[in-house]
């Protein structure tokens, strides 16, 4: 946020999750003059609360693309901050109906992620469809260009997935309980070079980077410590 804030400049913000309005409350009150703030909740009530007129209500469930495509058209933001229901299925559902929604350079914001690590909220440690566990996915989304083409263990829908899914994101961040997704500043068409260079015909083998040096160190001190480095 704090970028946001320093630039200046007005900021188009979509926040999941009205509740009493308390967040709401408080992007008006920080936010840069000329900020657009965007509240959504599937409960009415949230409709009837006083807010200034940089604040609009929608009532509507998040994780519908349809009812979103309604009430926004094809308005973009540079903040989405997802503070809804926090149970795993919606957050991953809301997540696949509002990224798209997301301006270049823009952020998008993951709240109470702890959620995702109790049973009652649709979570579990290491549960294939907690919400913790598809957000980790955006980390090999993220690498899924340098993925190696003669590796069979991925899926090549999978992978297909993954790259699409990639060349769109170009940070992702864990904090406790909260992970930030940021948008690229255009869809990346291209992987980006590695620095540490592979030779095919030596996989495994880089004697190139970092990690060939510390594998020559190995090697050395095998030579003059025997193989198991006692002497
Ligand atoms: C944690 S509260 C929001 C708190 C608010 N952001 C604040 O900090 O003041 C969660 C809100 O999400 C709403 N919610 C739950 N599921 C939703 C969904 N699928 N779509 C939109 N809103 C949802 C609930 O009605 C509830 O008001």
């Amino acid at each position: 946020m704090a970028p946001f804030l320093a630039a200046g400049k007005p900021v188009r913000l979509l926040e999941i999750g009205i509740a009493a309005g308390g967040s709401l409350a408080i992007w008006e009150a920080l936010l840069p003059p000329g900020s657009r703030i965007t509240g959504i909740d599937i409960h009415p009530a949230c409709a009837v609360l006083p807010f200034g007129p940089a604040v609009d209500v929608h009532i509507l469930d998040a994780s519908d693309p349809a009812a979103l495509d309604a009430a926004l058209g094809d308005a973009v933001f540079d903040i989405i901050i997802d503070d809804g229901s926090h149970r795993s299925e919606h957050v991953i559902a809301t997540f696949g109906a509002c990224f798209r929604r997301l301006a270049p350079r823009g952020i998008y914001i993951v709240e109470d992620l702890h959620a995702s690590y109790w049973p009652d909220w649709g979570g579990r440690y290491r549960a294939p469809g907690s919400s913790i566990e598809f957000l980790k996915t955006l980390v090999d989304a993220l690498h899924a260009d340098h993925f190696a083409p003669w590796d069979t263990g991925i899926p090549e829908d999978e992978r297909a997935r993954l790259v699409v899914q990639g060349a769109e994101i170009t940070r992702v961040t864990f904090h406790d309980s909260i992970a930030v997704i940021e948008r690229g500043s255009d869809t990346r068409s291209a992987p980006y070079p590695p620095r540490l260079k592979r030779r095919r015909s030596r996989p495994g083998c880089d004697f190139t980077g970092p990690r060939g040096r510390i594998a020559r160190g190995i090697g050395r001190h095998r030579r003059v410590l025997g193989p198991r480095g006692a002497g």
